[in-house]
């Protein structure tokens, strides 16, 4: 029996991919660089399966082009923004994502970068090479802002906002907040409030991104947001770049609405290198290294190779999207 066709449009870890290979027909794009829409386009005709990670869109183009002969789509990723969920449904396609496995390597880069910006890591790589190297001043060369006794706001207390609180705890954290559609029960196991937006935003010395993307939170972090914050509150995102209006948080950087902000999302992404935001020293940029670890990586490609090839056989996904 001939192989099903698949598409790879991010070629994953080695182990992931050997699963696919074993048992697909594979075209992939296997170069180092974000996949072009007209290779997308053209990859996908008449193929069984597509392998995906964002921001490559699986959209009604792309279903159209793939044809009446696909069947499963999987994806790389626990965001789903880049795939046309409802026309998957409508079309009888499967998808599946890989939630739980990249929580704990996500709250880590998290924590990393609030670290990052709030101790002020990118000057101070910067001051060892440029000759910025200072003295003790007045004692407060390169000082930053400790989480010791901070409030620090979470918008989005699911399984990252979760594991991010968890990990923040023992830095001596006064008080959490978080925000979101729902009171999650898992709440006092760090003893955390849930509050409105707005008093988020006014009572954090952290403000931290971690909630999903919908259509509904696009720009929620704009100008009237950051005029709620404190003036020594340093935000951190990284779920999706397009919450961030970016002119508005170059502004609020700028003019000192908030102290700084630490990113590893952006868009568009990659953040074209002359952008405002890389001119600021109190935006630390990452490039969406959010679960970047080997042990994530390979978890997440193999659970996703599984999904795919669950999807090609007609049976029930290890990890489906909630439908
Ligand atoms: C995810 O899993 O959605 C990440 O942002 C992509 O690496």
């Amino acid at each position: 029996m001939s192989k099903p066709l698949v598409f790879v449009s991010r070629v994953p870890p080695p182990r992931g991919m050997g699963m696919i290979e074993e048992v697909c027909t594979v075209r992939a794009m296997r170069e180092d660089r974000f996949i072009r829409r007209e290779e997308m386009l053209e990859g996908v005709v008449g193929v069984e399966g597509i392998f995906c990670h964002p921001p490559d869109k699986v959209d009604k183009a792309v279903l159209d082009a793939a044809g009446k002969s696909l069947k499963s789509v999987s994806t790389m990723s626990v965001g789903l923004d880049h795939i046309d969920l409802t026309e998957c449904k409508a079309r009888g396609i499967s998808v599946g994502y890989t939630p739980g496995v990249l929580t704990d390597a996500t709250a880590e880069t998290t924590v990393s970068l609030l670290l990052a910006t709030s101790r002020r890591l990118k000057e101070a790589f910067s001051a060892v090479l440029d000759g910025g190297w200072g003295t003790w001043e007045n004692g407060l060369y390169l000082c930053g802002k400790t989480l010791l006794e901070s409030t620090v706001g979470i918008v989005g207390l699911g399984r990252i906002g979760f594991a991010v609180a968890k990990r923040l705890q023992p830095f001596g954290v006064q008080k959490f907040l978080y925000s979101g559609n729902t009171r999650k029960d898992w709440d006092s196991e760090i003893n955390a409030e849930f509050v409105s937006f707005d008093r988020l935003l006014e009572e954090s010395d952290f403000v931290v991104a971690c909630c999903s993307m919908n259509k509904e939170n696009v720009g929620l972090f704009n100008k009237k947001a950051f005029s709620k914050m404190k003036k020594s509150a340093i935000f951190i995102n990284t779920s999706r770049g397009v919450l961030v209006n970016q002119e508005d948080l170059y502004d609020a950087l700028k003019s000192g609405t908030i102290l700084a902000a630490g990113l590893d999302v952006t868009s568009p992404e990659p953040l074209p290198r002359d952008h405002p935001l890389h001119t600021l020293k109190n935006c630390v940029i990452t490039p969406h290294i959010g679960s970047a670890t080997v042990h994530a990586r390979n978890a997440m490609a193999e659970l996703a190779a599984r999904n795919l090839i669950a999807g090609l056989k007609g049976e029930a996904l290890p990890s489906p999207v909630p439908q």
